[in-house]
């Protein structure tokens, strides 16, 4: 069978590892996906980086259009960031008839009803597993191994910088400024840090979850969110005398008035599990009616963790784009017309 062609717009951090994993593993993924899953185009800003990176393996460019509008690219791969560029890039590519991989919550949160709604009159798949807790497979479980559950609430730590500034200033008595440049430099950050540390990216992967668990649009504009900036030492050092963590929780729950979606510090017993995810970790507790609580751990950011995450989006999309279309499940998408709009109580 002929490979699946795909197409990288943006090889930095996640890109990279994307590109490394899948030569790595090149044949275990082959056998899973049922054909060979091969990067043959890649877009960044930085072309001679991209050819060194890529070891002149495959085509580089600087220019996204090109690769969106290539006719023999199957899959785009979109791991630039932001909500400008990229998203033009994988409109373009859904008008295209491509269907997109993409890790980037910042975009779905905000502009995802539009993405979906195209991509659903297209028929193309757009498919975001690395967007939610990196490596962790947290939109696989929700849309697929909970599917027979009412869900009644997420809860997570679902920010891997704010999570490691928590734990090495309470574990090493390290300074905010200097653990922050020591997330950026393990490539944990958002290309603009103020997302994290101020609560918007958790409350962008918070509503995306929502919106899976409760099958509601998009709506990151009514979330809650507050970030740890206003922490200090001494509230970390009080907390834990007391017996309790402070954590940066993204939580998603259902009322008999609507959904409440919120990022806030938290106290947290220091006994309970959540409470001991320390680093970049992420853990996401999900609560549904038949299965009870359930809990998810793993690595939240960085290069091959999210990754993993990108590659089984791939893999998923090789396997359904190969099946008869008529026996597709088109699971990897929202269905927007499919949606209650449930209002999100105001905080
Ligand atoms: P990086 O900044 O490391 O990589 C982005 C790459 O895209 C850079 O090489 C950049 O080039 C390139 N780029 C920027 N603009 C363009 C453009 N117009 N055309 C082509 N290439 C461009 O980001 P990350 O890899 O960390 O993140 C990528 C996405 O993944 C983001 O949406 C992020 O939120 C998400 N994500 C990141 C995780 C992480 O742990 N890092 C985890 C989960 C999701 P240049 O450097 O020259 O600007
Ligand atoms: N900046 C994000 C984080 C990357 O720290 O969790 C993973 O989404």
């Amino acid at each position: 069978m002929k490979p699946i062609k795909v197409g990288l717009l943006g090889i930095g951090t996640v890109g990279s590892g994307t590109f490394n994993v899948l030569k790595r593993n090149q044949e275990e993924i082959t056998r899973r996906a049922g054909r060979s899953i091969q990067i043959t185009m890649v877009a960044d800003l930085n072309t001679d980086r991209a050819r060194e990176l890529t070891n002149g393996e495959c085509e580089v460019v600087s220019d996204g259009n090109l690769v969106v509008n290539n006719p023999d690219i199957d899959i785009v791969v979109e791991l630039i960031g932001g909500y400008g560029v990229a998203k033009d890039l994988v409109l373009k590519a859904i008008a295209n008839g491509k269907h997109v991989v993409t890790a980037n919550k910042a975009l779905l949160a905000t502009h995802g009803n539009e993405i979906f709604k195209a991509a659903q009159q297209k028929g193309v798949m757009v498919a975001f597993e690395a967007a939610v807790a990196g490596g962790i497979p947290i939109i696989k479980a929700l849309r697929e191994g909970l599917t027979a559950n009412r869900i009644q609430w997420i809860a997570g730590i679902i920010n891997g910088t704010t999570n490691f500034i928590l734990s090495e200033m309470r574990d090493k008595g390290l300074d905010f400024d200097v653990v922050l440049k020591e997330a950026q430099r393990l490539g944990y950050a958002e290309a603009d840090p103020t997302f994290d540390i101020e609560g918007v990216d958790a409350a962008h992967k918070a509503t995306i979850m929502a919106a899976i668990a409760f099958g509601i649009p998009v709506q990151f504009d009514k979330a809650h969110v507050e970030g740890i900036t206003r922490l200090q030492a001494t509230d970390i050092r009080y907390a834990e005398q007391l017996g309790y963590r402070i954590k940066l929780l993204g939580i998603a729950r259902r009322t008999d008035g609507g959904i409440e979606l919120r990022v806030h510090p938290t106290l947290i017993p220091a006994k309970r599990l959540i409470a001991n995810v320390e680093g970049a970790m992420n853990a996401v507790l999900v609560q549904g009616d038949a299965v009870g609580a359930t809990l998810y751990y793993g690595k939240g950011a960085g290069s091959e963790p999210t990754a993993s995450a990108v590659i089984a989006d791939l893999v998923d999309i090789t396997r359904l784009a190969t099946a008869d279309p008529e026996h597709r499940v088109p699971h990897l998408a929202f269905q927007p017309d499919q949606m209650v709009d449930t209002p999100i109580l105001p905080m």
